[in-house]
């Protein structure tokens, strides 16, 4: 029994590594590139002019990322361009193969191969035709396997004015700490549930970062490695025209401290008797908006139900984010965990547990027309620009 016991944990687990280790190769389209990075040069067209951009856990020979950057290097104004790989074995999934680009190049190193990562480089005009764009990517093999955390990779990031990738999902708080700790612009991809995570919430509600200009919804379409692709596993998917296999990955979003004109636009609302009178949504219309039982705010379920004329607290769902206008609002805090019970709400007693398990400490509850306690997901408090 124990064994069995034992047995089926390390299943789970070697279930979930692989699918970890899955997300952590998923790579991002040119045109999702193209579409994000438009928006900041649309606010700022000399956002990267004289700027040394760094592109880490990328793979120039598989990603778009450097293809992208060196294709615009001219148009952009960069100064240099540093783009880093993870080696080989150091992957989590283990059957990579060098591609042509390395093996037939005068670099190539069969151990280094497995091993080290890469570094490519745009600095300078190699092959003097008077341009910089890609044709003049040069490269080498690291010191080491290109891990972010590595010493090498760290002075690069040192060196850096902007960074720019989609990390490992895995370690996406590490990834973000990296960068906030050497307090540089970046522009990266995450999962829309890193907005809550104690390392992030904070610089959202401190206006450090905000979300980018891709909105939230229809998550992103993202290329497969044909070296985790199993047909067998893999029910949704498509190929593009290059034969990529592309899927679609929900809650896909961009986190930057980069500006983006979308972040100014203020959220056109009505004012709450409007919104009783005409809210297309049958929780509010006829209604109204229900109050906390353990906090002083009042419970807006859609961004675009939130009252104009309202002057207190209101807890919305975090995909307020997508909408969310600085000049408009202030973020409050996170009514979650340890990051609620600080901003005051008040545990939930515990007899009401019979009637609603999912009650936790630290987030709004309020009763129904039934009078049994409810517990909205994932609310962030806010209040309106006074
Ligand atoms: C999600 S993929 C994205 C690749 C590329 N930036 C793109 O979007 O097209 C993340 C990449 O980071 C690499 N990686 C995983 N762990 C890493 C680490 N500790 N340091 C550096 N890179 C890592 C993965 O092998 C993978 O190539």
């Amino acid at each position: 029994m124990q064994n069995l016991k034992l047995s089926i944990e390390m299943a789970n687990t070697n279930l979930a590594n692989a699918k970890t280790a899955k997300n952590d190769e998923f790579y991002t389209q040119y045109a999702d590139i193209q579409k994000e990075i438009n928006a900041y040069l649309d606010y700022d067209p000399n956002v990267f002019r004289g700027k040394t951009v760094l592109l880490p856990c990328d793979d120039p020979e598989w990603s778009n990322f450097t293809k992208f950057f060196a294709q615009n290097f001219e148009s952009f104004g960069l100064k240099k361009l540093i783009s880093t790989s993870y080696a080989v074995e150091s992957k989590k999934i283990k059957d990579w193969k060098p591609t042509l680009f390395e093996t037939e190049s005068p670099y190539y190193d069969a151990d280094k191969s497995r091993t080290n990562g890469k570094i490519f480089i745009l600095d300078e005009d190699i092959n003097s035709d008077g341009r910089f764009n890609i044709n003049d990517l040069h490269w080498n093999y690291l010191e080491g396997d290109g891990d972010f955390r590595s010493d090498e990779v760290k002075a690069l990031r040192d060196e850096a004015d902007i960074i720019v990738t989609n990390p490992p999902f895995s370690l996406f708080r590490e990834f973000f700490t990296w960068i906030m700790e050497a307090n540089k612009k970046f522009l990266i991809l995450g999962n829309f549930n890193a907005i809550a995570y104690k390392e992030v919430f904070p610089h959202i509600k401190g206006n450090r970062i905000w979300t980018g200009n891709k909105n939230f919804g229809g998550g992103m379409d993202m290329i497969m490695p044909k070296e985790i692709f199993d047909a067998n596993k893999l029910k949704k998917y498509h190929t593009d025209k290059e034969g990529n296999i592309i899927q679609n990955i929900m809650g896909v979003v961009w986190f930057t401290n980069i500006d983006h004109g979308r972040r100014h636009e203020p959220l056109p609302l009505m004012t709450k008797e409007d919104n009783i009178l005409y809210s297309k949504h049958k929780e509010i219309k006829g209604k109204g908006y229900v109050h906390y039982e353990n906090y002083d705010a009042i419970d807006v379920p859609y961004s675009d139900a939130i009252p104009s004329d309202y002057d207190g607290l209101m807890g919305v769902p975090r995909t307020f984010l997508d909408k969310y206008c600085p000049d408009q609002f202030e973020i409050i805090g996170n009514a979650e965990g340890d990051a609620g019970k600080e901003l005051g709400f008040k545990p939930y007693p515990r007899e009401l547990r019979k009637l609603n398990k999912s009650l936790r400490d630290g987030q709004p509850y309020y009763f129904d027309e039934n009078g049994v306690p409810q517990k909205p997901f994932g609310r962030i408090i806010i209040r309106k620009k006074q």
